[in-house]
């Protein structure tokens, strides 16, 4: 049956993810494909605002795919929020004869798109884009692995001078208020201890761990996860000199991690969940967002406001902690 779809906007909010622009690319040529019509919108919900929008084609989206950040741009819109302007954007959207938005980001960027439809036949489809690999219902957000393997370089040669001068460093990982960033490069690089929200230590836990002799290591790396307050590392590498005399100097790691040339897995997953946002358009579905679950590449229904978070498997942790902990 041929599909009803004719006209479809694309747009990232939130923060950039490496791998947005392959999925981009392959967004713009799927639809293309199906002879839908397919728009960008610049800085997210933004640009929605202001009517920033344009027509894509498949040259506009040529050699990006191994391009870090978003040709769309993206931005983390506070007016968005307010009803009116949504019922504004979504009045723009109907008159320009939008029948399908594809949304590049995570949970918040999801909502809002949401509030474009309320019915008025506007098909939503989200894509998981988020470094901090948080979003509920799938195992994978594009990103992650490029800014893993990002922060495990940057160790890397942290570690080669804390050898040189037997010293100790924290370095803070992004991941908003969850672990996955912190847990899974802390793991790649063989940290001494790795710092999640999902279990916070006490200053004296970090404290008896450095200081016990079966260690026998003259540097120590402790990974740790934002929580949600960037920069807190400076604080406690002072709280653990304060209770425990020993020096930790302090690595913050910051935008770093969301920059670069994607890795293989984000241009892959990029490009199949690219695809598979126009296809579950062409098929009718709305409401939904694509996720890998059991490592294969599927929809689902978008998660809702209140399932904002992922948390890493806190079994896994036990099992973590009791690795790290060993020299
Ligand atoms: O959500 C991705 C992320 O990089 C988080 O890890 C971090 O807390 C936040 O964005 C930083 O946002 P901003 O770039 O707006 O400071």
């Amino acid at each position: 049956m041929p599909s009803k779809l004719k006209k479809v906007l694309i747009l990232c909010s939130g923060g950039d993810a490496p791998g947005m622009n392959a999925t981009i690319r392959a967004a713009v040529r799927t639809a293309i494909h199906h002879d839908i019509e397919i728009y960008g919108c610049l800085l997210g919900y933004h640009g929605l605002i202001e009517g920033n929008i344009f027509q894509l084609t498949n040259q506009a989206v040529g050699n990006i795919i191994q391009r870090g950040g978003t040709i769309l741009k993206t931005a983390r819109s506070m007016p968005f929020l307010q009803p009116e302007v949504q019922t504004k954007c979504q009045q723009f959207l109907l008159q320009q004869g939008f029948d399908g938005i594809v949304v590049l980001g995570g949970n918040g960027s999801f909502q809002g798109a949401r509030a474009l439809d309320h019915n008025q036949g506007l098909q939503i489809v989200g894509i998981p884009c988020t470094i901090d690999n948080d979003i509920v219902g799938t195992e994978y957000c594009i990103g992650f692995d490029t800014a893993c393997n990002t922060a495990i370089k940057a160790i890397d040669n942290i570690r080669d001078t804390a050898f040189s001068h037997d010293r100790n460093f924290i370095i803070e990982v992004m991941g908003k208020n969850s672990g996955f960033l912190a847990m899974e490069v802390g793991l790649s690089v063989g940290a001494e201890l790795i710092l999640t929200p999902e279990r916070p230590y006490t200053i004296d836990e970090i404290c008896t761990h450095k200081t016990n002799k079966t260690r026998d290591k003259s540097t120590s790396i402790i990974v740790s996860a934002e929580c949600d307050n960037p920069g807190h590392s400076f604080q406690l590498a002072e709280n653990i000199y304060k209770q425990c005399n020993e020096e930790y100097k302090v690595c913050v790691l910051g935008h770093i991690q969301r920059g670069g040339s994607p890795s293989a897995t984000d241009r892959v997953t990029g490009t199949l969940m690219g695809s598979a946002a126009i296809t579950s358009l062409i098929n009718g579905d709305s409401n939904i967002m694509v996720a890998v679950q059991n490592n294969n590449i599927t929809t689902m229904r978008l998660p809702s406001a209140s399932e904002k978070t992922r948390f890493v498997d806190y079994e896994k942790m036990q099992i973590t902690n009791s690795i790290v902990s060993k020299t």
